[in-house]
This record gives C-alpha cells, structure tokens and sequence, in this order.
C-alpha cells in the first residue's frame, strides 16, 4: 500500500467523515476533535490525516499535498474550477446556500449591494440572474449586513434558518443544495488508484447505509 493523505476540517464534517473512514478501516490513533495537533497517523498503516481549515481543503487537493479531502459543496463552488475529481456525495452536513434579506421588504431595482464570504459563487450568480452588484466581502457574522444597511442582500449556508429569522431576515432565493463531498487529486486517483478505489468503495457503502438509515427512521 502506498502512502495515503486525507484532507478533513475540524467540526461537523470530522465528526460526520470519521464513521464513513472507519468504515474503511481508516481511524485516527488519537482524536482529532482533543488535540491541537494538525496530522494524525491512523489505524491504516500509511494513511494520514490532516486538519485544515475549511476552504483550505480544496488547494490542497488541488496540488497534491493532500490526495484526497472532505469539502462542503459551498467551498468547492467558491474555489471553483475543475482541478480534482469530486466522485462521491457524502450526503452529511447538509444545508443550503441562500440569499436573504430583511424580512417583508424588496429587493431595489438597479444595481445592489450583497455582503458574504461566498466572494466568486456570489459573483456568478447574480451575474446569471442578470443583476449589477457589488459584493462585499465578510468573514462571518453575514446577518448583521442588511440590518446595518451595510448591504441589501446576503449569500450564505441556511440550515434550520434559526440565524436568519433571529436577525430579522428570511430566505429568499436558494442558490444550491449543499453537503460535503469527497475529492481526490487527479493524479493521485491515476497513481494510486487501486487504493483509492478501494476507499470510495467502502465509504459509498457506509453512505448508502446511512442514507438508509435515514429513511427507515
Ligand atoms: C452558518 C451560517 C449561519 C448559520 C446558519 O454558520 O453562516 O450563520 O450556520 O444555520 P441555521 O440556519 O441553522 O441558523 P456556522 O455556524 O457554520 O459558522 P460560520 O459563520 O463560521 O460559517
């Protein structure tokens, strides 16, 4: 077996991703969620996990020092591009990516202003509804824009929308359903492809039982 580095982020998706890796014999020897740590060798011989911050994940996949991670959809539509292969649908962390507002109060015509972090995603939606804006970009606390005047609109991940209607917003239009998904480099999935098929495989089975699960609930 060749060496294997996995790519994950701290919180829901690392509480979420290592069932689906354990299901693939893969288990970190200590754990993650405990420790400052930033690698953790695993119960796999040769397969190592890494820590990073979210929308980190993708660039490491990206040139290599990762062969394969564990992004959500919304930070892989904001790196945008094609530069790994995303061949599997985790179907964890689910939410949606939305725009929002002050409750009950429309949208202005001509050119808006829309606060997020979502700075390219953002870019490229309102371009395709055929909307002039300028984007301003935040790195959290998203909701406190339109009520400051700060901006008309938001673009941001909407779960239960508890943050939204407690700020005084409410969701309007959905961009995209989100939910974290596996990548993998390319030229890892060339390289080691045997081993990687291996891992998708086992993990698909632990998705496809959770997604069971799920229903049977
Ligand atoms: C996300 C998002 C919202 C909130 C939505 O933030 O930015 O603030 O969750 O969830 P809700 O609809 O259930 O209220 P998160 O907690 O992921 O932290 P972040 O600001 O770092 O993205």
């Amino acid at each position: 077996m060749s060496e294997l580095t996995i790519a994950l982020t701290k919180g829901r998706i690392l509480e979420e991703t290592l069932p689906l890796l354990a299901a693939a014999g893969i288990e970190p020897v200590e754990d993650p969620q405990k420790s400052r740590k930033l690698t953790f060798e695993t119960s796999a011989t040769g397969v190592r996990l890494l820590i990073l911050r979210g929308s980190d994940v993708p660039t490491y996949v990206e040139f290599g020092a990762a062969d394969v991670g564990v992004s959500g959809k919304d930070t892989l539509l904001e790196h945008g591009g094609s530069s790994f292969y995303e061949p599997l649908d985790l179907q964890i962390a689910r939410c949606k990516l939305m725009t929002a507002g002050i409750v009950g109060q429309t949208l202005k015509s001509g050119r808006i202003k829309v606060a997020t972090k979502y700075v390219n995603l953002a870019k490229r939606y309102y371009a395709e509804q055929g909307r002039q804006v300028d984007i301003i970009k935040l790195y959290g606390a998203m909701e406190l824009a339109p009520i400051l005047n700060l901006a008309d609109e938001i673009v941001d991940i909407v779960d239960t929308g508890n943050t939204l209607r407690a700020n005084g917003l409410e969701p309007r239009d959905k961009i995209a359903d989100i939910s974290s998904r596996l990548i993998v480099n390319k030229a890892s999935m060339k390289m080691k492809h045997n081993q990687i098929e291996a891992l998708i495989d086992a993990i698909s089975v632990a998705v496809a039982e959770n997604a069971g699960m799920q229903g049977a609930a």
